[in-house]
């Protein structure tokens, strides 16, 4: 389903990615870890449009992503989310999910009011399925809540919502977990499994808790320093002495 070749890119000086080489099959969640600065996040901005490489191909499902914007990646049903989540506190849970489907809507007011019948049938069907994803969500009874009133957890889970608003293929997730209560991370790992089975929605991860990665992720890459070190199962990667000594660490055992 998507194609990572060759990929390099520089910052001046800095080599955040040399010579990655990465495959995502349809159906699959796939983990992408390493330590900080590795360019995990760099992959994804270029793989999603908002970055251009220097060198290298990528392809998702069988064409070429090159020079391609964010919103045409988009369309193609390729979407991410970003380490950070983007603001939206002041709207409730449903309001956002709606806005995330905003594109859809005319711009034009004018076009907009002479296509009106048209306009309400797609603002229907945008409440129809922000209500469908806040059910596959569990997140039903905060509807009306304001998004900075609900737990670190929820706000992880509305992130989801608004990538899952526009039914995609693949999606990126940087980091789906940060900053959720350990005791809360189960909820966005079956929200993960959910998507998968119940959208049939492909995953590319990029995530911390290794515990997450062992139970979701069916194949691990490893970067380190822009380069991928390792690639295998969950248990591959974890017995890999030299994924070891440059991220997972010989104190911590890992519990699987
Ligand atoms: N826009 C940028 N300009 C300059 N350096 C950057 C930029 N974005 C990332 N970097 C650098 O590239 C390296 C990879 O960063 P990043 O992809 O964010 O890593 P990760 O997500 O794995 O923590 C880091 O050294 C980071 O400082
Ligand atoms: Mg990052």
């Amino acid at each position: 389903m998507l194609e990572v070749r060759s990929l390099s890119k520089s910052y001046a000086a800095l080599r955040a990615l040399q010579d990655v080489n990465l495959q995502v099959c349809e159906g699959q969640i796939v983990g992408l870890i390493g330590p900080n600065g590795s360019g995990k996040s760099t992959l994804f901005d270029i793989v999603s449009g908002f970055q251009q490489g220097d060198a290298g191909s990528i392809v998702f499902r069988g064409s070429s992503l090159r020079g391609a914007s964010p919103n045409s990646i988009a369309r193609r049903g390729l979407v991410r989310t970003f380490q950070h989540s983007e603001g939206g506190h002041r709207m409730t849970a449903l309001e956002n999910l709606l806005a995330a489907a905003g594109d859809q809507i005319e711009a034009n007011l004018f076009a907009a009011l002479l296509r009106l019948p048209q306009l309400l049938k797609v603002e229907n069907a945008n409440l129809e399925r922000a209500r469908e994803v806040l059910a596959l969500l569990g997140l039903t009874h905060v509807e009306n809540e304001y998004v900075g009133n609900l737990s670190g957890g929820q706000r992880k889970l509305i992130d989801l919502g608004r990538v899952l608003m526009a039914r995609p293929a693949l999606c990126l997730l940087d980091e789906p977990t940060a900053g959720v209560n350990p005791s809360l991370i189960n909820v966005i790992v079956d929200a993960l499994i959910t998507m998968r089975r119940d959208e049939g929605i492909t995953l590319l991860i990029v995530e911390h808790n290794m515990r997450a990665v062992t139970e979701l992720c069916e194949r691990v890459y490893v970067l380190a320093a822009g380069r991928v070190i390792a690639e295998g199962t969950p248990a591959e990667i974890q017995s890999d002495e030299q994924v070891i000594t440059s991220y997972l660490g010989r104190s911590r055992p890992v519990h699987a």
